[in-house]
């Protein structure tokens, strides 16, 4: 059984999908390890590293040939149609941006899996990679904000006066917002955030900011069984406007990272909430790929309005590609896990795994996701 780490065909994709630590891990499973000349180079990983760890470095074609390829995102459908017939394709492989990719996965008998699909329940924690990628893009966001404001974050007093703390203000409290407001935090700003699920009160208040949102009848059945928000009404909308126009005016950094999965993210901070803010506050916009919290930001841009700094940084785990990786990584491996027998070193997928249902999006010619088909 031959394991293949596929080098990113896209240059704004810093990570890799397995880094020299878990190349180890996936040879234990049985493998043998094949990485693509240079796919570590990006996120600070040698190939001499790989080697070292027992991988075979080679071409792209020989490991588009393996009986498993990993990647971050979906290669080429050129690509796809060189994989070995029946192979397996593991990766963040977004089925809804790339449904013109179905014909090819099928066609070649690829076992396609979506790796962002992973369901989010207990076992399958260590392999939840929307998480551990939203954790570091909460940190980078407030590093981000922080190279760009031109005031530091901490109270400093000196005996040439005082330096105020900055004010932060974080939008969403999922897994990005609770790490943006633990390391805003760390950095010394007072931190404030609001979000619709009343349930993440406690964890704002745990970490030592300030929580404020709309309490109103809708707000107590804003969250999902699932534990995700749901989309809310025109009113309560009208009403969480006001709210974040009052807080927003005396922020100098609005951290942006409210989303509801499978919808456009929700407008919070409109045009005229920025033009009240001072000159020289950044805003982050970690939701920007998903149309955004905030109408002026713009996809891989720095948007200056009236003297606001705008941040809409793409593929913000990316900025933190050794880390990003190493998580992504272990998510790969933990993953892998339940799909390979380790006695007899060979693939055994079991169809009724509640993880394997939610995530393989293809198989043996056919879409398996109901909600793909
Ligand atoms: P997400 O990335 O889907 O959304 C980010 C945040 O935005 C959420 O907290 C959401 O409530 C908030 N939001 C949505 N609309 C908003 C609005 N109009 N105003 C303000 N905030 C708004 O969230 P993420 O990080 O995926 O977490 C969603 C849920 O999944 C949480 O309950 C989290 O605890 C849970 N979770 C469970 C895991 C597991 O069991 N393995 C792993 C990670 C998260």
């Amino acid at each position: 059984m031959q394991i293949s780490i596929i080098k990113e065909e896209d240059t704004n994709e810093q990570r890799v999908a397995s880094i020299p630590e878990t190349v180890k891990l996936l040879a234990r499973l049985g493998a043998e390890i094949l990485v693509e000349k240079g796919a570590g180079d990006l996120s600070g990983y040698r190939d001499d590293d790989y080697k070292l760890a027992g991988a075979k470095i080679t071409d792209r074609l020989e490991c588009l040939k393996a009986d498993i390829c990993l990647c971050v995102r979906i290669f080429s459908r050129e690509d796809i149609r060189k994989m070995k017939s029946g192979a397996i394709l593991i990766g963040i492989l977004n089925p809804y941006e790339n449904k013109d990719h179905f014909d090819d996965l099928n066609d070649n008998k690829i076992t396609s899996c979506c790796m962002e699909l992973i369901p989010r329940i207990s076992r399958a924690q260590s392999m939840d990679v929307l998480s551990s990628q939203a954790n570091l893009a909460g940190y980078k966001a407030v590093i981000d904000a922080a190279e760009k404001f031109s005031k530091a974050f901490p109270m400093m007093m000196t005996a040439a006066g005082r330096v105020n703390p900055a004010k932060v203000m974080v939008l969403g409290v999922g897994v990005a917002g609770l790490q943006a407001i633990a390391t805003a935090k760390r950095l010394g700003a007072v931190v404030s955030a609001t979000d619709v699920r009343s349930t993440t009160k406690e964890q704002v208040e745990s970490l030592g900011a300030k929580f404020i949102m709309v309490e109103d009848e809708e707000s107590k059945k804003a969250e999902t069984s699932g534990g995700y928000a749901k989309e809310m009404s025109d009113e309560y909308k009208k009403k969480q406007s006001m709210l974040i126009s009052e807080t927003l005016s005396k922020q100098d950094i609005v951290i942006c990272t409210a989303l509801v999965p499978g919808k456009k993210a929700p407008i919070l901070v409109t045009q005229d909430m920025v033009e009240t803010m001072v000159k020289g506050s950044v805003i982050v916009d970690l939701a920007v790929e998903s149309g955004g919290n905030c109408p002026l930001s713009k996809t891989g841009e720095v948007v200056n309005h009236n003297g606001v700094l705008i941040l809409g940084y793409a593929n913000v785990p990316g900025r933190v590609a050794k880390d990003a990786s190493a998580l992504y990584a272990k998510n790969i491996v933990n993953f892998l896990s339940i799909m390979i027998d380790k006695e007899e070193k060979k693939i055994n997928i079991d169809w009724d795994d509640e993880i394997i249902k939610s995530v393989i999006l293809s198989h043996q010619g056919n879409i398996k996701l109901e909600k793909f088909k």
